[in-house]
């Protein structure tokens, strides 16, 4: 509970009660091809697959106010004009509730006696939004009837998000629409190459009239919080072409008091096949449309719709239920993570309030991590996507950087050249296999980006590509060449960029032998954990040789880190251009970095020696602080040519000494591994989004949802967070917790129970479909110890070791472990 809202567990919603929430709160819909983004006060937009080319409305990042442009309902009662959602007039409300649940948003304003509430939500199997308004007067009894006006608005991109905010000499006069009863077609370009349309359309009311232009609609020296046809009552009717387009639908009702009039508009995307472009020469045929109106045209398939959609969400998040004696752990854990990452897994970094929607499509290394998240949830969406990824890999073991959705083509502007790139492959690949047992995934014939089909190489023939890259590319100290950047985009230690406004990432060559000196120490750690997966891949496929190969190549790898990288109390970061160590003692200031002390422990280098131990207590007493662990210390204050983008960030900003929390997962999941859960549910807390509405005005970002970065130490605004929703954060920390720290892993033979816990829990219990079957795990903690299985029954019966066995008899498997 916070100023601005609270968790409704049971509803499995955020309930918002102030519009003004320091930053726009958002969610999504949609959760297959239609997506959008929504923020507490209706801002966002929606698109078809591709935020950058499918893009359906406009929106204003940068815009003062901030969140302009959305999903608006204008209500005009008397001379008062209002929006349920608070913006875009800001008119005080009598009562503003926002409730974003999974896939859903539902906002209700209430003034002078009359409630609009209104549920956003993409349907299950559709490509378009409801818009499911309520419309109730709360007046006494006796009094006369209301008669109110309501606008439903928005306004058209056309389509590339890109060319739509940069090229107005010409998009100011392609813009084209078209109208019927009740109905607006937005249909730019559809006359020429595109087969594509999009509708806005109203449901369960008569429309009293339209509008199609934003200078008529709003004017052209107005703003949204005044727009003319609402003041005025009343819509002019009237088709557009150019400018900037809008839908708008008036409808007027007579209220008595105590009625509720219900209405809907559907807002969706259409394609037609080239040869049915148009039922009569230049008329654009609308048998798509009338499909989705007769589908969901009436309150009754809406609610169905909606129904379903709950349906959906209630069923996967059954296939993991913790029940822990912490809130906040409960609430992220069993719903707002899973969320968060089924999120991560649809849009990558591409659409977010941070992340514009023409960017970034979906990243290679992003998108493998986010895949750790949803395996257990969507595993035929993770086999997918496995080989969509895999095929953005080119023949000489590098990948496309990026690649559009859309397209699945590999983005040539950015390129390859991420070493650490190929080897978050084995990982994902290993996840999948672990959480369903299918390995007929490995001999997939996906080919090369590079290549023709005649080459076409398996999933295998990718994975091994990915570890022989990293032997192959190695620099002096036998460590891993960084190439652009490593997870640490960047750290770009081939660079050198002195030039303004140049990319930091693609300056500088990485091909000549100048390139061949830089290494990462993060790869190599990273390189280590890669073989282990694939060893155990090649176990299970009975490739014995194959797998002891790979175990030597990863122990020859860990020898190499203790030698070379070991600075005596931490693991060192990295080696520039020139040979000189990254992250030691030996630099001026004593640097020591987050990402090569997590990596080696991951990677097992130093479990036996103290080493592991001796690194992380440097990360807890160099790094740590109460709003989570900083990236490095300490920051750089100046900007150094030679480490790039790093430095380029005002000190405790971003990857420089900022909290990101992406990296902090893999501490926590370093100090289960050495044992020490108080530790690691320390960090995990330090966090948690559910664990800041405490400190909601310093953290302001969502307390639902995880942010990329917490500002560090050194900011001027320590403890303040950016860039929520889509980050890597999100598919770590499930795994973090729910693998290492509650400890149920699957593995190649089956569920590992393995937990490391707080010694003050005396327990917990987790409920998990797994391979067909329904696990019921219940943890007992009577010595108050953090670690250590030391007897499991299944079934009643005592089994050795920590592995559940898969070939167990029945559907529902009932464990017992015991710690101590
Ligand atoms: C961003 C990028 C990710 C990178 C991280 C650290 O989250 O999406 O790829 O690893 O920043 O630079
Ligand atoms: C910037 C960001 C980093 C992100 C990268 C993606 O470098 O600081 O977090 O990963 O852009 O290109």
């Amino acid at each position: 509970m916070n100023r601005y809202g609270h968790f409704d567990d049971d509803a499995r919603e955020y309930v918002i009660t102030r519009p003004d929430t320091p930053l726009p709160w958002i969610n999504y819909l949609g959760c297959e091809d239609f997506f959008g983004i929504i923020s507490n006060t209706a801002g966002g937009y929606c698109f078809y697959r591709d935020a950058r080319l499918r893009r359906l409305m406009r929106y204003r990042y940068n815009n003062v106010p901030l969140d302009s442009n959305g999903r608006y309902l204008y209500v005009k009662d008397g001379d008062t004009i209002w929006n349920p959602s608070w913006k875009p007039t800001r008119t005080e409300l009598d009562r503003y509730e926002c409730r974003h649940g999974l896939g859903y948003t539902q906002i209700t304003g209430q003034k002078d006696g009359i409630e609009v509430c209104v549920r956003y939500f993409v349907p299950l199997g559709q490509n378009l939004e409801v818009w499911d308004v309520r419309v109730t007067s709360h007046r006494p009894a006796g009094r006369q009837t209301q008669k109110i006006s309501l606008f439903g608005f928005l306004e058209w991109c056309l389509w590339d998000a890109q060319d739509d905010t940069t090229n107005f000499q010409r998009n100011f006069s392609i813009g084209q629409v078209e109208a019927q009863k009740n109905a607006i077609f937005h249909v730019t370009e559809y006359r020429e190459r595109r087969d594509h349309f999009a509708y806005f359309a109203l449901f369960g009311a008569d429309a009293l009239g339209f509008e199609t232009a934003r200078d008529r609609f709003v004017g052209v020296h107005d703003g949204l919080d005044k727009p003319r046809a609402v003041l005025a009552g009343k819509c002019e009717s009237k088709l557009t072409l150019g400018w900037a387009l809008v839908g708008a639908h008036q409808v007027d009702l007579d209220l008595q008091p105590g009625q509720t009039k219900r209405l809907h508009l559907l807002l969706g995307y259409c394609e037609n096949p080239q040869n049915r472009k148009f039922e009569k020469p230049g008329v654009v045929n609308k048998a798509p449309f009338r499909k989705v109106a007769a589908a969901l045209g009436s309150a009754a398939q809406v609610d169905e719709h909606f129904q379903k959609l709950k349906q959906y969400w209630s069923d996967l998040l059954s296939h993991y239920k913790a029940n822990v004696p912490d809130r906040n752990v409960a609430r992220m854990v069993n719903v707002w993570n899973q969320y968060q990452c089924m999120t991560t897994l649809n849009l990558s970094r591409s659409a977010s309030y941070f992340e514009s929607g023409i960017g970034r499509g979906m990243g290679y290394r992003d998108s493998n991590q986010d895949l750790l998240g949803v395996v257990h949830l969507v595993p035929e969406r993770a086999r997918q996507r496995i080989l969509d990824l895999a095929a953005t890999q080119l023949s000489d073991g590098t990948c496309y950087h990026q690649y559009q959705p859309l397209t699945k083509k590999g983005n040539t502007a950015l390129g390859s050249g991420f070493n650490d790139d190929p080897l978050w492959l084995p990982l994902s690949v290993a996840s999948y296999i672990n959480e369903t047992g299918d390995t007929t995934i490995l001999a997939q014939r996906i080919g090369y980006a590079d290549k023709e089909n005649k080459d076409r190489a398996t999933l295998l023939d990718h994975l091994e590509i990915s570890i022989a890259y990293t032997l192959k590319n190695r620099g002096p100290h036998g460590l891993p060449l960084i190439g652009h950047a490593d997870w640490n985009d960047c750290l770009n230690l081939n660079c050198f960029s002195q030039t303004p406004g140049e990319s930091f990432q693609l300056a500088g060559d990485i091909s000549g032998p100048k390139a061949r000196i830089a290494e990462s120490v993060m790869i190599a750690g990273l390189f280590c954990a890669a073989c282990q997966c694939m060893a155990e891949i090649y176990e299970l496929t009975r490739k014995t040789a194959k797998s002891r190969a790979l175990r030597s190549a990863a122990e020859k790898m860990r020898r190499v880190i203790l030698k070379t990288a070991w600075d005596g109390k931490w693991f060192r970061r990295a080696y520039d251009a020139l040979g000189k160590p990254i992250g030691s003692k030996t630099n001026k200031q004593r640097r020591i970095f987050i990402e090569s002390q997590a990596w080696s422990i991951l990677g097992r280098v130093g479990l036996n020696d103290g080493k592991a131990l001796a690194a992380l207590d440097c990360v807890r007493q160099q790094l740590a602080t109460p709003n989570g662990i900083m990236l490095q210390q300490p920051a750089f204050s100046t900007y150094r040519g030679e480490y790039g983008e790093i430095t380029s960030y005002p000190p405790g900003y971003k990857e420089n000494a900022g909290i990101f929390t992406h990296n902090n997962t893999w501490i926590q999941i370093a100090e289960t591994i050495l044992g020490r859960g108080d530790q690691a549910m320390a960090y995990y807390l330090s966090i948690c989004p559910a664990a800041k509405e405490r400190q909601i005005d310093t953290y302001r970002c969502e307390p639902y949802v995880y942010s990329q970065m917490t500002a560090g130490k050194d900011a001027l605004t320590p403890g303040e967070a950016k860039n929520s929703w889509l980050t890597g954060t999100a598919a770590w920390s499930f795994v973090s917790i729910s693998q290492y720290i509650l400890g149920i892993r699957p593995g190649p033979r089956g569920l590992v129970v393995d937990p490391c816990i707080p010694k003050s829990w005396s327990g917990f219990s987790v409920q998990r479909i797994y391979r067909g079957k329904m696990y019921q795990i219940e943890i007992k903690n009577p010595r108050g110890v953090c670690k250590g299985v030391r007897s499991l029954t299944i079934d009643r019966k005592a089994i050795n070791g920590n592995v559940i066995p898969l070939n167990l008899p029945g559907k529902q498997v009932s464990v017992v472990a015991e710690l101590g």
